[in-house]
């Protein structure tokens, strides 16, 4: 075991912001394979605050535990046998996920094959954004809805890390996009790409728009919002219900009217990376990152996030 440690960001028990505290552990050290990355960022997404009250992934991990899945830094050490990567290599990634990578830390160890490298183009704090967000909206639209030019995609939450990807990506594989999201964020996710956007709290949004080929759902079964997607979405047309899964009310209103549904939980996809990171600096893809906070301060963040206002991502700066 190396005497070396590290800052990290721990959970001894599962609860509130105030469960976050930062203390010194021992550095990890990369098995053959994996590869050491000293993380300069680290990306906050709602399964960490879930997680940390002891829902989300809380089931699948130990305590104490590092929170975290979303990294962006710079390989310092590899393990035998890694011959893609090198130490002074920027990379980034989602490691591990749904098992814990420890992302709030100084350093992570995963195997160097869920690495992809960082966007040129970006900085370390965008990189950072993008991993979990970028990969669900990729696995729901591109590997899961085979979205083709010409349908009709609406996306719920538009404003969010995930949403605000979705119609991004859903626009560069040729859809029409219809965005829901409040009217202040609305002007934004049309320079995005959205060809429509739709207040939800003065508007139903099955009122207010026509057929889709597919739903991105990133609200689930709050107001009901994954049942009262069947009444948009075409015969035959796909639901893809992200962050419960599907619930009884969607499976039943969904039969009844003819239309797909697919619960989806993400995974890593270093392949998918490379090809995000290829359209982020081709200038298609851009990342919103809100605001960030030092690693010190995750417990001010997850407060933040909890609201469920966040436009686009909040990331933790981690190298100081
Ligand atoms: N299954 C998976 O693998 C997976 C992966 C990623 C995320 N998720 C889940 O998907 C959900 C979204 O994740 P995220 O990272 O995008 O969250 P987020 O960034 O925290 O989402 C915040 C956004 O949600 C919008 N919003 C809140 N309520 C809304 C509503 N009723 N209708 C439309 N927009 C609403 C807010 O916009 P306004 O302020 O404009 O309302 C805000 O911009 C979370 O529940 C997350 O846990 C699941």
């Amino acid at each position: 075991m190396s005497e070396q440690t590290m800052r990290a960001v721990t959970v001894k028990e599962f609860g509130g912001p105030e469960a976050l505290t930062v203390d010194r552990v021992a550095r990890p050290e990369p098995l053959p394979t994996e590869v050491l990355v000293r993380v300069h960022a680290a990306g906050i997404n709602p399964v960490d605050w879930k997680t940390r009250a002891g829902h989300g992934m809380a089931g699948l991990q130990t305590l104490p535990l590092i929170l975290g899945w979303d990294v962006s830094g710079v390989v310092e050490e590899v393990g035998f046998g890694v011959t893609t990567l090198a130490p002074g290599d920027e990379v980034y990634a989602m490691p591990w996920f749904p098992r814990p990578a420890g992302g709030y830390a100084e350093f992570v160890t995963a195997p160097s094959r869920q690495f992809a490298r960082k966007p040129a183009s970006l900085s370390h704090v965008e990189a950072a954004a993008l991993p979990l967000a970028a990969l669900t909206a990729w696995q729901a639209l591109v590997d899961t809805a085979r979205v083709t030019g010409g349908q009709r995609v609406l996306v719920h939450a538009a404003a969010g890390g995930v949403g605000h990807l979705a119609v991004q990506f859903a626009k560069h594989l040729g859809a029409e996009v219809i965005a829901t999201a409040r009217e202040p964020r609305h002007a934004w996710l049309k320079e995005l790409g959205a060809d429509e956007t739709i207040d939800y709290t003065r508007q139903r949004f099955e009122e207010a728009t026509g057929q889709v080929d597919v739903v991105i759902d990133l609200i689930g079964a709050a107001d009901g919002t994954d049942a009262r997607s069947v009444a948009v979405a075409r015969p035959g047309g796909l639901i893809v219900s992200i962050p419960g899964g599907v619930s009884d009310a969607l499976a039943a209103a969904a039969g009844q009217a003819g239309v797909r549904t697919s619960p989806l939980l993400v995974e890593p996809d270093a392949a998918a990376l490379t090809a995000i990171a290829d359209l982020v600096d081709s200038g298609a893809v851009r990342v919103e990152v809100e605001r960030t906070f030092p690693l010190e301060q995750a417990a001010e963040a997850h407060r933040l996030g909890e609201t469920n206002r966040t436009r686009g991502k909040l990331v933790l700066e981690v190298a100081q």
